[in-house]
Order: C-alpha cells, then sequence, then structure tokens
C-alpha cells in the first residue's frame, strides 16, 4: 500500500531517471522513469537509440530500486508516440517495474506487451471518452483491466492532450469537471481504479481539494524538478527555479501535439530547416517537414543548454522558487509542513 498518495511525473528527456524516481519511492510514493531517451548519454545512442536507451532504462531501474531502500512503487513512461514503443514496454515489463504510464496518445496497445500480470497499467488521460475507449480495447483485445488512472489537465508540463486553440481560449474542460466525468464513468466497474490527477497540482492543498472530490492522490511533475535530487543539470532547476508563469508559453511539438515550455530562443526561432541525423523516434514526426529536432532541443535542455533547449515546464512554475529535497516536498505531502 501506498504511504504517500503522490506520483511523481515521469520527465522526458532524462529529467526523471532513476536517482528523482528512487528518492520518491523512498518517501513512500511512486517514483517514475521516463522511456524518453534515458540512454541519451550513452556513446551509441545516435547510431543505435532503441538499445542504448533500453540498456539505460534498466541501468536507471536499478538505481531506483536501489535508493527507494524497498518504500514505495516504481513506474515507467512510455509515451506511445515513440517509434520504439513495444521494445520499451518489453524492456520495463521485462526488468520487473511495478507500474506502466502511458500517455502522449491514446495507449490503446500496451498490454500486448506485457505478459506479466503483476505490472500494474495506467493511462494517461485528458478526457472520460478517451478512457472510455482504452477500457473497451482492452477488455475486447486483452481481457485485460485499467489498474491506475492519471487524468492529465490542461495546466500539465510537457505534451498535452488538448487542441491547441483551447489551451489558448482556456476553453478546455478543467481538472476538476474531467474528474467528476471519470468518477462517474468508472463507478460500476468491477475493482474500481485508484484515480490521480495532473496539471497545475503543487501543494498539500491541491492534494486535499482534489481526494475531497473523489481522486485517490495527485501526479506532480513541475515540483520535482526543482530538486536536488532531480536528474536534469542544475542550469535546468536553476531556469525553472527563476522563471515564472510570465514567462511560460505554448508550442507546437512535431509529435503533433501542443505543449507547454519556456519562451527562449529554441522556439522563438524555429523555422523549418533540414534535420540531419535523425533518429526516426516519434511515430508522427517527420524530418522533412519539422521546424526543429525536439530530441536534440530536450537533450540540449537537460544537459543545460537553457536558452537553445526546450524547457518544458507545467503552469504551476511560480511553486517552484528554489532548490529543495524531496524529502521537504514529501513531508509537505503527509501534512507534515503546514
Ligand atoms: C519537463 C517535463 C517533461 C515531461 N515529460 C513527459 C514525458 O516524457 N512523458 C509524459 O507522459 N509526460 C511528461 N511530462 C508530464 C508530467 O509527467 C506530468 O504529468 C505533468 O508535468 C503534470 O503537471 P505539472 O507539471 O503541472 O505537475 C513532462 C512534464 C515536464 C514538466
Amino acid at each position: 500500500m501506498l504511504e504517500v498518495p503522490i506520483i511523481q511525473g515521469g520527465m522526458g528527456v532524462g529529467i526523471s531517471l532513476g536517482h528523482l524516481a528512487g528518492a520518491v519511492m523512498k518517501e513512500g510514493g511512486i517514483g517514475v522513469i521516463s522511456a524518453a531517451h534515458p540512454g541519451y548519454r550513452e556513446k551509441d545512442f545516435w547510431t543505435n537509440s532503441c538499445q542504448a536507451n533500453c540498456r539505460a532504462l534498466e541501468k536507471e531501474i536499478q538505481i531506483a530500486r536501489n535508493l527507494s531502500q524497498g518504500h514505495g512503487l516504481l513506474g515507467v513512461n512510455i509515451m506511445t508516440a515513440s517509434q520504439d514503443y513495444a521494445s520499451y514496454v518489453e524492456c520495463a515489463s521485462r526488468a520487473g517495474v511495478d507500474i506502466i504510464f502511458s500517455g502522449a496518445g491514446l495507449p490503446l496497445s500496451l498490454p500486448q506487451y506485457v505478459q506479466d500480470e503483476n505490472v500494474k497499467l495506467a493511462p494517461i488521460v485528458s478526457s472520460h471518452k478517451a478512457l472510455e475507449l482504452i477500457q473497451r480495447v482492452w477488455q475486447k483485445r486483452y481481457q485485460r483491466a485499467i489498474d491506475l488512472i492519471v487524468i492529465e489537465g490542461s495546466l500539465a508540463g510537457g505534451h498535452l492532450g488538448f487542441k491547441k486553440a483551447d489551451l489558448e481560449n482556456q476553453t478546455c474542460q478543467s481538472l476538476e469537471e474531467i474528474l467528476a466525468d471519470v468518477l462517474d464513468l468508472i463507478a460500476d466497474w468491477p475493482n474500481r481504479p485508484d484515480v490521480y490527477v495532473a496539471g497545475g497540482c503543487s501543494s498539500y492543498a491541491d492534494l486535499k481539494h482534489f481526494q475531497s472530490l473523489g481522486a485517490t492522490g495527485i501526479q506532480m511533475g513541475t515540483r520535482f524538478i526543482t530538486t536536488e535530487e532531480c536528474d536534469a543539470s542544475p542550469a535546468f532547476k536553476e531556469k525553472i527555479a527563476q522563471s515564472s508563469l510570465a514567462d511560460v508559453a505554448l508550442i507546437q511539438s512535431p509529435t503533433g501535439f501542443p505543449g507547454r515550455a519556456i519562451k527562449n530562443a529554441c522556439f522563438q526561432n524555429c523555422e523549418p530547416k533540414k534535420i540531419s541525423g535523425c533518429i526516426h523516434c516519434l511515430k508522427m514526426c517527420n524530418p522533412e517537414h519539422t521546424p526543429y529536432c525536439i530530441t536534440r532541443a530536450l537533450i540540449a535542455a537537460v544537459q543545460g543548454d537553457v536558452e537553445h533547449g526546450l524547457v518544458f515546464t507545467g503552469a504551476s512554475i511560480d511553486a517552484c522558487n528554489k532548490i529543495e529535497s524531496v524529502k521537504d516536498i514529501m513531508d509537505e505531502m503527509k501534512g507534515q509542513k503546514i
């Protein structure tokens, strides 16, 4: 049983790896490693990215398990948009993670690649309709139930499951409204899954608010970036700590989804240009037409080039103004710091 109903959201590239995930687990939450290019520091990454990523994923899983000292649960976040989706799911499942989270598209085929029934399956959705479809397909094709649900609302960081126009005009359904629809939908499911909400959640008050509406807990991404244990470079963490919501804007990502990121030279200067050395990592991305290579932009950022790299962040960035420890955050979420 989980000691604290907190999920640390998977953050790629390289923002949530074994160190962050292990620290969150040690404090009793669900730590999540992002499977978006965990192998970016491997020697053969640009020539053999799938193998480099699987190798690195196994190493990061080991790091997290060791740091956790047997507490919490370990998840891996695998984006449906990844070209090598099946390989990453099989790798995480073989390595014995507790939960696989999957969003950035509809994870309709996820159960196909997970034979081990002890590995829990958790779709990340932004509407009850998406959840309904996933549940129907998993039941019909695989006789597999959904174990945990993450609802990601419009204030989240990274890729967003909403239309850019709705985000700009603030006409998206609120997280509260989506939660109510989801709770209605699952009310008569046998073995009702736990429901976590994400996007703009950063405090104990947020946790209590969403629990009062029926959620099990919250998933936070941005709040965990400004921690000592976060796997990003110090420059990335400082950029988040020193920026405010006024510095944040929406971008169109080559994945086809909009995203939320810090305004910098990276996307003020993203005219279409010829991409060289493409490793074909995303299903939707066409190197002939993409305005920029998102993999290179995210790797530049995690390594500290926060002016030319792509610095994803959520709308709760104002809650992150200092570097703190994961323990500080988790103590706050246990209600011990108010
Ligand atoms: C820097 C960054 C990278 C992210 N990368 C991913 C990712 O690779 N896959 C994914 O499903 N979600 C990703 N997310 C979304 C988070 O997992 C989480 O759901 C979201 O950040 C929650 O909103 P919050 O940032 O307001 O807490 C990312 C978010 C951030 C801020």
